[in-house]
């Protein structure tokens, strides 16, 4: 089984295991990671945004434009940030390290 390291905003790394075919937002969700995923992945929201390890950024599937419209309106957003509900992990993931932003805006509220 694949593997997804998040860290906290701490610092505190955890390791879970990662289905492949599910989101970072749906395996952050069944391990307690603390992603809020307001619009359950409708991409209507950037609750889910997580910032890539930089190593990593470039492995992913390719940002969409609308994507990265929302990822605008994301609190502390950097080079590799990324909408965790975006993000459907496979085999290649294995490993993928992905730090939890500090803060987020939830514009849905
Ligand atoms: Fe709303 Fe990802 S959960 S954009």
């Amino acid at each position: 089984m694949p593997k997804i390291v998040f860290i906290e905003p701490s610092g505190e790394a955890r390791e879970v295991d990662a289905p492949v075919g599910l989101s970072v937002l749906e395996i952050a969700q069944q391990n307690d990671i603390d992603i809020e995923g307001a619009c359950e992945g409708s991409l209507a929201c950037s609750t889910c945004h997580v910032i890539v390890d930089p190593a990593w950024s470039a492995r992913l599937e390719p940002i969409q434009d609308d994507e990265e419209d929302m990822l605008d309106l994301a609190f502390g957003v950097t080079r590799t940030s990324r909408l965790g509900c975006q993000i459907i992990m496979t085999e290649g993931l294995d490993g993928l390290r992905l730090t939890l932003p500090s803060a987020t805006i939830n514009m849905m509220g």
